[in-house]
Order: structure tokens, then C-alpha cells, then sequence
């Protein structure tokens, strides 16, 4: 599997120099909100005091370490920094947390002090081995006061300090799995930050007298515009006057000054011109977060929904609104398919006034990205009320639907800021593919051979979806070609006509254009009427199994003059005969389309709305989170 990390969740930011770290540190925060977070906090040396021992590796002074956190905004957070006059230093770290281990709070929120007070820690990624590294230390007597995997680095830190804080550093970092970027400061090192990196993004700003480092340009580009790339297994020293960077095996090497002229605007989108189009290029790591940590040897496995019993339920019932109900319909077709049983998916705002027939035997599966829509949670209300078990897949932790649901799968996809969401949906589609496959697993409804394949496949999908975006980079020929469509329709079957609910809707609510998603073979009721010359359908055509039939339905459009937009899998050569224009994407298993194929359409819809000078992040009459009825 391709290594993509995971670089969207939390921002870190660390200043020492010459003067007082905490506006600096704030102001670092507040350039990195665009991130996403629910909580925010700084740590800072203050006042440095005479070290008569002498035993602090050089040093002859030390400090205390001081920290302010609050849920919520970096303004809170600015506010208790107000209320205390005392808390001064000139070296510091800070942090905005998006959650994905303990709910958002002050507890929970960084930066993380271990036990002695002799360390503070600022991370951004996740820790995979936490939990072992945690049942260690406490067999060590070691306290941990947060819920979250970051502790334990602290915690090991001041366990393997003996005098020398690169060792220690050095010796920790070799212990953790998965991804962090880290900024670390002692009591006993006054003026010094070390910070480390593995498979999330960190910098060093280099300034005169004065040193920074951030996860990303954002945060420093109003002191400098001089940075260092640290790279994956690098740690670097950071004092007012030096930055030297080590590799794994502690050696010092030689890094390169980058010159960056970003603007701040620029700079928060990571050069993107819109949040959704720099969302769509994260897919691949998103993904990846989605799926890496819930697959080992093969196997999925679900820690969040221990004690969910399958065998129980007689039916699934799938609800949601908008894309994450398209995902269910997706979730819909995978579940039936591999566990054999019934499975229905219904609109939330539809569900909740319905009295729909449920009881104990059966699971409702909640979808939302934000975990706060409304008509979702009333449905889901309305479900548990009647006895139902209840199963949500939410992007926001700690969100009102995670709260609510019996169990709860975080997508972990990280902050979604476009309206329309991208990464949000393939992560849900990708979700419900897991869960398909693991309660198959668990009702013995797949073989080992099917199972284990559609495990690969499942794997396969960041790469697949890298590829999708690499193949796609003539769609915005074809948004030029067609952007003047007043009124056209999405057709496809099977997953392909899931696929076309989606796609119909993403180009509707960035690009205000009037389209219909279609079930191909449906077309030649009723709505083949409106079809007339120059009319543009986009047929989905990867679902192989049906794409005859489809080809049977794209003749039939393009017999009274509309133009064909396909999209195809890569090798399909039959549908250039077909098409006036072909997208292609990679080959997957059949089940897994949904999460490729739904890429070009993504970008097609971004490229029309372009054209057409729509506010792409921002769509006239829509918000991100649908919290009334
Ligand atoms: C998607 O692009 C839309 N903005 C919208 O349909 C959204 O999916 C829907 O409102 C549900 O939101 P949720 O996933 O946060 O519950």
C-alpha cells in the first residue's frame, strides 16, 4: 500500500526567540482554524530559573512549563491567555485539535504534559501502538490523564530521559507506529524545541534570532517566508539562533532553505484555489486513514463495535441525508450483497415521520460527515425509540450523532470545509464496504477466498483513487465543452446509477445547473422526452456486469441528438464508439466502484461551476451542517 499519511487533522505551531511566544503562538492557531478543530492550547517555558546542579545536559538554567487549553475556538483559548498577566515565555508550542481519540474537551486538548511536569508535547497524526505503549507505562506506576494516543509520547519521553533530551526524543520515537509531527519542549532546556516527523507534515520557519516551526506554511507565513522541509524519521533542534536536523540514526545532515511566496489566502488551501478542490486531492489520504488502522493480516477489524452482534438482526435499515445518503445506497447494494440479508435505505427527513415497521432484530446504520443534521438525528431518534440497534458512521467525533448512536465508526476522513463534500462521501462508501465485508464475516455469508480478495481490493482503494485523479486531468476540457448545459441527466445501473444520484448532485449544488440522475433502464418511461439535440448525458458505465444494457441506453439518447459524456474503466475500448467523450478510471472489485468512479465527477462538477463563476466553497443558499428541519 502506498504510503499517503494522514496530514489534515490538528495544526501544530511552535515559536523561541526573543519575544513573548504566547500572541505568537496564538496568532499561529489562528491561521491554522481553516484545519478544522474543536479544541485549542499552548505550553510555554516561562520565567527560566538558576540550575544549581548543573545537571540539565549544558544548560545551567531551567523553567517551569506552563498551559492554557479550551474547547472551542482559539478565541477562547485567546481570552484565558488575557486573564493570566503571568504566563510569559519566549518558547513555546501550540495546538488545535480535530478529535479522533477521547470526545473534544480540556482534558483531552493539547498540548499534554507528562507526569513529572518535565515535558510538553504538541502531535498531530495518530499513534497506532498507543495502547500497548500506555498498559506499559502504567504497569511502571506512569498516570495518564487523557483519553488520547498522544499522551503516551510524553509519557514515554520523561521515562526514557536521562539528561539528554535528543536521546530521549530519539529513543521514543523509535517506539511509536503510525503518523505524527511532534514539537516537544522541557523545563530543563530553556529556549530549545525539538521536533519530529513521520508521515504528517511539519516545517521550520527560519527567522533572525527567532525560530518557528508549524504544520504548514499558513502559520508562519506572516514572520517569514523561509522554511526547512523536515522529511519523514527527521527530528530537528530548534533554538533562536540554530535549527540542525538529524536523520533516524541521530547523524546531523544538511537541509535546504526553501523560499516560499505564498500569500496567507493561498497558503490555507496549500496552494489550491478552493477548499473542495484541495478536499478532492486528499481523498487518497483520506482513505487511507479510513481504512489502514482497521485492517491487520487481512482482516478487518472494528475495536469501535466490539459487543455488536450480528446474528441478532433480520434486517439493515440505512438513513442519511443528501451525499451520505447516496453513500447508503451504495452501502445498500455492498451489505445485501455479501451478508444476504434485507437492507433498505431511506432519506432521514422521510424515515423520521414514516412509522417505519422495526424492532430489536433490527440495525439502523445512521451516515452523516457532520453528525449534526438534523432530519438524521430525529430518524435516528425515531429508530431507537421503536427498539432498534443503532450504528452510525460520522466524520466529526464527538458529534451529537456519534453521541446518540448505540455504536459509532468514525470515517476519520478529517475536516471537510467545502460545502459539497468529496472525501467525506468516499470515506463513507468506503466505510460501509468494511462493515460489509466484516459482518459477512461474522453471519459466514463469504467464503475465505472472497473475503480475503475483497480485503486487497478495499486496501487498494487510496492508490486507485490517486490514479483516478492522475487519469482525470482533461475534465476540465470537457467542464469547458459543456459548462453552458442548462439542464442534463446522470444514467447509470447497479452501483453506476448510485454513482449518478451523487455525481447529479455535486454538479447541482456548486454549479446551479439543472440535472436529474437517472436509472438508465428507467429513462424510456416517461423522462426520454426531454432528451433533444445537444442535451448532454453523462453515462456511467463501469459497472461491467450491466454495461451492455447501458450501452443499449446511451444509443437510445444519442438516437435523438444528445451528446455522451461516458465515464469507463481504463481498457475499455468499446465505449469510444459509444461516447463523444470517455473519463476512465482504474479497475476495482464491482462493489468498490462507487469510491473511484465518483472522482471525474467530483472534478467535472468543480470545473463547470468554475466556468460559470459560481462561489464553489460556498453555494448560494446551502450550509455546511444542516442543523434545522
Ligand atoms: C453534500 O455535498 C451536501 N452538502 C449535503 O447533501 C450533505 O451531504 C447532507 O446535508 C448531509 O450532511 P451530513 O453528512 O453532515 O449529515
Amino acid at each position: 500500500m502506498i504510503d499517503l499519511g494522514r496530514n489534515y487533522m490538528c495544526g501544530i505551531t511552535g515559536y523561541t526567540g526573543i519575544n513573548q511566544a504566547g500572541p505568537i503562538l496564538l496568532e499561529g492557531l489562528r491561521r491554522l482554524e481553516y484545519r478544522g478543530y474543536d479544541s485549542a492550547g499552548i505550553a510555554i517555558q516561562s520565567e527560566s530559573k538558576k540550575d544549581e546542579a548543573g545537571e540539565n545536559g549544558g544548560d545551567n538554567t531551567s523553567c517551569t512549563l506552563k498551559m492554557l487549553k479550551a474547547t472551542g475556538k482559539v478565541s477562547h483559548l485567546a481570552d484565558k491567555f488575557e486573564a493570566e498577566p503571568d504566563f510569559k515565555g519566549v518558547c513555546g508550542i501550540g495546538h488545535t485539535r480535530w478529535a479522533t481519540h477521547g470526545v473534544p474537551s480540556d482534558t483531552n486538548a493539547h498540548p499534554h504534559l507528562s507526569a513529572d511536569g518535565k515535558f510538553a508535547v504538541v502531535h498531530n497524526g495518530i499513534i497506532e501502538n498507543f495502547a500497548d505503549i500506555r498498559a506499559e507505562l502504567q504497569k511502571y506506576g506512569i498516570e495518564f490523564k487523557s483519553e488520547t494516543d498522544t499522551e503516551v509520547i510524553v509519557q514515554l519521553l520523561a521515562y526514557n530521559y536521562k539528561g539528554n533530551f535528543k536521546k530521549a526524543l530519539m529513543k521514543t520515537i523509535a517506539r511509536l507506529t503510525g503518523s505524527y509531527a511532534i514539537g516537544v519542549i522541557s523545563d530543563e532546556h530553556p529556549g530549545t524545541i525539538f521536533a519530529a516527523k513521520q508521515a504528517s507534515p511539519l516545517i521550520i520557519g527560519i527567522g533572525i534570532g527567532e525560530n518557528y516551526f508549524a504544520s504548514d506554511i499558513t502559520a508562519l507565513v506572516s514572520n517569514t517566508k523561509n522554511v526547512i522541509d523536515l522529511d519523514d524519521g527527521e527530528v530537528a533542534e530548534i533554538t533562536p539562533d540554530e535549527v540542525k536536523v538529524f536523520d533516524h540514526t541521530g547523524k546531523e545532515i544538511d537541509k535546504e532553505i526553501r523560499h516560499i511566496n505564498w500569500d496567507i489566502a493561498s497558503a490555507e488551501k496549500s496552494g489550491y484555489e478552493h477548499f473542495m478542490m484541495k478536499e478532492i486531492m486528499e481523498q487518497p489520504h483520506a482513505l487511507k486513514a479510513t481504512i489502514e488502522p482497521r485492517v491487520k493480516d487481512e482482516t478487518i477489524v472494528f475495536d469501535e463495535i466490539k459487543g455488536l452482534d450480528m446474528k441478532k438482526f433480520n434486517r439493515v435499515h440505512i438513513t442519511a441525508c443528501g451525499s451520505a445518503y447516496h453513500a447508503g445506497c451504495v452501502g445498500r447494494a455492498i451489505i445485501e450483497s455479501l451478508c444476504k440479508i434485507q437492507v433498505e435505505a431511506e432519506v432521514a427527513s422521510e424515515l423520521r415521520y414514516r412509522d417505519p415497521v422495526m424492532d430489536e432484530k433490527t440495525l439502523v446504520i445512521v451516515i452523516s460527515q457532520s453528525g449534526e443534521t438534523a432530519d438524521t438525528i430525529a430518524a435516528m431518534k425515531e429508530c431507537k425509540y421503536k427498539g432498534a440497534t443503532v450504528l452510525a458512521i460520522v466524520n466529526v467525533v464527538g458529534s451529537s450523532i456519534a453521541k446518540l448512536a448505540d455504536y459509532c465508526i468514525y470515517t476519520w476522513a478529517g475536516p471537510e470545509i467545502a460545502v459539497a463534500t468529496t472525501k467525506g462521501y468516499t470515506t463513507q462508501v468506503a466505510l460501509l464496504a468494511m462493515f460489509a465485508v466484516w459482518a459477512a464475516g461474522e453471519l459466514k455469508t463469504i467464503s475465505h477466498g472472497a473475503y480475503t480478495s475483497m480485503v486487497i481490493d478495499i486496501m487498494h482503494l487510496p492508490e486507485r483513487a490517486q490514479r483516478a485523479l492522475d487519469l482525470n486531468t482533461k475534465v476540465k476540457k470537457m467542464a469547458d465543452k459543456y459548462y453552458d448545459n442548462q439542464s442534463l441527466f446522470f444514467i447509470g445501473r447497479n452501483m453506476d446509477y448510485a454513482v449518478a444520484l451523487e455525481g447529479s448532485l455535486k454538479l447541482k449544488e456548486i454549479s446551479y445547473l439543472h440535472s436529474e440522475a437517472y436509472a438508465a433502464g428507467e429513462l424510456k418511461h416517461g423522462t426520454i422526452a426531454l432528451i433533444e439535440p445537444g442535451r448532454l448525458v453523462v453515462a456511467l458505465c463501469c459497472y461491467e456486469k450491466l454495461f451492455e444494457k447501458t450501452v443499449s441506453n446511451i444509443q437510445q439518447v444519442k438516437a435523438r441528438g444528445a451528446e455522451v459524456l461516458a465515464v469507463a474503466h481504463e481498457g475499455n475500448r468499446s465505449i469510444f464508439q459509444e461516447a463523444d467523450d470517455v473519463l476512465l478510471v482504474p479497475q476495482t472489485d464491482p462493489l468498490l466502484v462507487p469510491v473511484i468512479e465518483i472522482i471525474p465527477l467530483q472534478l467535472f462538477a468543480y470545473y463547470v461551476a468554475k466556468k460559470n463563476g459560481c462561489d464553489i466553497d460556498k453555494p448560494k443558499n446551502l450550509a455546511k451542517s444542516v442543523t434545522v428541519e
